[in-house]
This record gives C-alpha cells, structure tokens and sequence, in this order.
C-alpha cells in the first residue's frame, strides 16, 4: 500500500479556506484516508477470506457508513435503529450481525423483517423470546452465542468487554446448558459463536489467548456433536492517537494475521470481525473555533465553541486527542483548551502545546471520527455538530 498521499507534516491536511466557511464546531471527514482506510481492510481480510463486518455504533453519520457500505462490508448493530440505519446505508440484510444485552421485542422484530445475517444472542431469556417472535412470523432465527471468555484487553475499564466481571455474554460455563436448551427452541439455529473482549486494544498480542480460547470452546463443542459454521471476533482494534498524521491507517495486516496463525478454524468455517474505530476514527476531525483567550494567574485558556458535548471522550475516558490549530503559525504557546459548557469536566486537554492563537482561530481535534459525532448531546440545549464529508465543501 502506498502512503505518499499523506504528507508528513506536523498538522494535518485541511482545506482551510473551505472549513473557514462553515459554522463551528463541527465534523470534517477526510474522504480519501477513509477510502485508504478501507481498501487496506479490505485488502487483508480477502487474503484470508474474513468478513468485516463495520461497528456501527462508532460512527453512523449517513453519509459515511454508505462509503463503507461500498466496499462490501457488513454491518455490526446494537440496536433495531442502527438495523435500519445500515439497511438505509446499503449494507445487506444478509450482512448484518445484531449484538446487545437488552434486544427489546420491537428491536427483534425488525431484525427479524429485515432478515438479517443473525443475531449475537446473550441470555437464555433473551434466546427464548427471539425464538418466540421467530415462530409468530413463521421464520427461524440465525444466532451466534456471545460468550464472554475472560481475556483482559488490556485497555480502559470502561470499554474492557470480555472480563467475567462484565455484564456481557454467556460465560463459558454454561455454553454446554445453552446448546442443549437451544436443541429445544426449533425456530433457532445456532450458526457461531461470538466474542469481543475490548476496544481500543493496541497490543495485539491480547488476541493470542482470545484464539486460544476460541480453540479449546470449539473442541467442546464439537465433542457434543455440533458444527459451527461462524466464528465473530468482534471489533477492538487500537489506532495511533499521538501521531494520527505519521500513522493514519491501523495495522489491519498484523491484526488479522494473529488470528489467521493463531485460530484453527474447522474446514468451510468463516472468521467474522466488526471493526469500528480502526475504520473511521482517523478520517474524522472536530473542527472548532477559539471564542476568547483568557489569560490567568498561571494559566492560559483557549476557550472554544466545541464542548464535551461535541466530543464526550476526554471528559468520559480521559481519552487524549491531539489538537492542532489549523489557521496560524505564530510561536507555540501553552493552553487548557476548555468548551463552553458549565461542567468543569468541560476541557478537551490542559496544558497543551499549539501555535498561538486568537479569537476566530481555528482548532482540529483530531482522530475524532469514532465515537465522536455518534456521542454527541444536546445537554445545554445546545445545537447537534452537523457532520460534512472532504468532498461536499
Ligand atoms: N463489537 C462489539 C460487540 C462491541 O461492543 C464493539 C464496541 C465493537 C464491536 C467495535 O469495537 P471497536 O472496533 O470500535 O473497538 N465509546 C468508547 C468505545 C466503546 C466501544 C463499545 N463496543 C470510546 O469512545 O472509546
């Protein structure tokens, strides 16, 4: 793959006369990396024959998930909205996977009228009632078993998935009572097995013990005489926050080559996987403007109009997003970089180094395109940032 059409300066690569037209703060996508992006997925899941299905609940911006939906992904869903969403996209019905603890009676049954690829069912009750509303519309549910397997991600509480501790999945222990009772529930079939154990996973050799795992679960199973014909790894792919312009696309290459050495699937068995940051999270950049400078005692403030209700990750997981101020050059200064919300969660990142800038100036925040515009509230009654792709301004 070639990369020479990022160029390796220190800011990334913006139209600023286009973005200085538009009203703050909003989402810019860079169309061409997302392009990139993609074709590299792509590229080395087809040398293995996986199937990526995109995480939808990272970014599902209309116009962004129909760009992805033409390279011929899936779609990974967790909740009847983002079904329909995908749908709308252009992903196909027989493409779509739908996870999510507490799957309501309506949510299924959209799913089950979009006849979709199947369903990622987590609890025995939740087994018995998707079997029920199979059987009203006369039709026979596709499922995996999402089973927690006890692998630590090694990332941030709040989104380490596949520990015991997490609310998510069947635990291990009761797959052999789950297969049994689903031999009972004629309008399932049980096609895989399903797991996810993190997101935002940068040492990829936390997937070896998840195929591990998958390894001695597939054994078990096979000795009580069933044969699955999926395995879903989930999502959970890290990006490069620090350095989102030396290092733009994630390492999809060692990623899916820890499962292809590492996982023995059976003969026809397909490996299924859902990204969702490693797809959009780089192309995506929060454009705001500096409102006021205020300078005090000790510190200086660039206050902007984006806030923590634009872009909710440093306040919920003190998560870091490189910021760049894109309209000066002057000589680097020091600032919290802080919104106008009233919480004193409300600061994009203190002490950071930018170029000195003004009121009007304006600032990216950076490797904003996953789980970005998606969070975004309106808490202080304020507007939605409106997203616009690289080659709609
Ligand atoms: N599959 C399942 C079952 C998931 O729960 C998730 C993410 C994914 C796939 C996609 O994972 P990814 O490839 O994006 O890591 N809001 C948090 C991230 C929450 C992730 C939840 N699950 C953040 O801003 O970091």
């Amino acid at each position: 793959m070639n990369y020479n059409f990022i160029k390796m300066n220190t800011k990334g690569n913006f139209p600023i006369d286009k973005l200085k037209k538009v009203q703050t703060p909003f989402y810019y996508y860079d169309v061409e990396l997302l392009n990139k992006t993609l074709d590299m997925l792509m590229s080395e899941a087809n040398k293995y024959g996986f199937c990526p299905h995109y995480a939808m609940k990272a970014n599902a911006n209309a116009k962004v998930t129909a760009l992805i939906a033409k390279k011929g992904l899936g779609a990974d869903c967790v909740s009847g909205n983002e079904v329909s969403a995908a749908i709308a996209a252009g992903f196909p019905a027989d493409k779509i996977v739908f996870a999510g603890v507490g799957k309501t009676d309506k949510e299924i049954n959209t799913a089950l009228d979009a006849n979709i690829f199947c369903f990622n069912a987590e609890s025995i009750p939740e087994l018995e009632v998707i079997n029920e509303l199979a059987a009203a519309k006369g039709k026979v549910a596709s499922v995996e078993l999402r089973i927690n397997p006890n692998v630590d991600a090694h990332t941030h509480a709040y989104i380490t998935t596949g520990l015991n501790e997490n609310k998510f999945g069947f635990s291990m222990d009761d797959l052999e009572k789950v297969i049994n009772l689903i031999k009972g529930l004629k309008n399932i079939k049980l096609i895989g097995l399903h797991f996810h154990i993190g997101s935002q996973i940068t040492d990829l050799g936390c997937f070896v013990p998840l195929c591990e795992r998958i390894n001695a679960l597939q054994d078990q199973v096979e000795a009580m005489g069933v044969k699955l014909e999926n395995i879903n790894v989930g999502g959970g792919l890290g990006i490069d926050y620090e350095n989102p312009n030396t290092n733009p696309i994630p390492d999809f290459k060692t990623y899916f080559s820890q499962f292809a050495q590492h996982l023995k699937l059976r003969n026809g068995q397909k490996l299924h996987c859902e990204p969702g940051r490693s797809v959009v999270a780089q192309c995506g950049s929060l454009i705001t403007k500096v409102t006021y400078v205020k300078k005090g005692k000790e510190k200086q403030f660039a206050i902007v109009d984006g806030g923590m209700t634009d872009l909710i990750r440093p306040a919920l997981y003190q998560a870091y997003h490189k910021i760049e101020a894109i309209t000066t050059d002057s000589a680097v200064e020091t600032y919290d970089v802080v919104g106008p919300i009233c919480e004193s969660s409300d600061v994009f990142q203190k002490d950071c180094k930018l170029n000195g800038v003004k009121r009007g100036d304006l600032l990216a925040l950076r490797s904003a395109g996953a789980y970005g515009e998606i969070m975004a509230s309106r808490y202080n009654l304020r507007e939605l940032p409106v997203g616009y792709l690289s080659t709609e301004l």
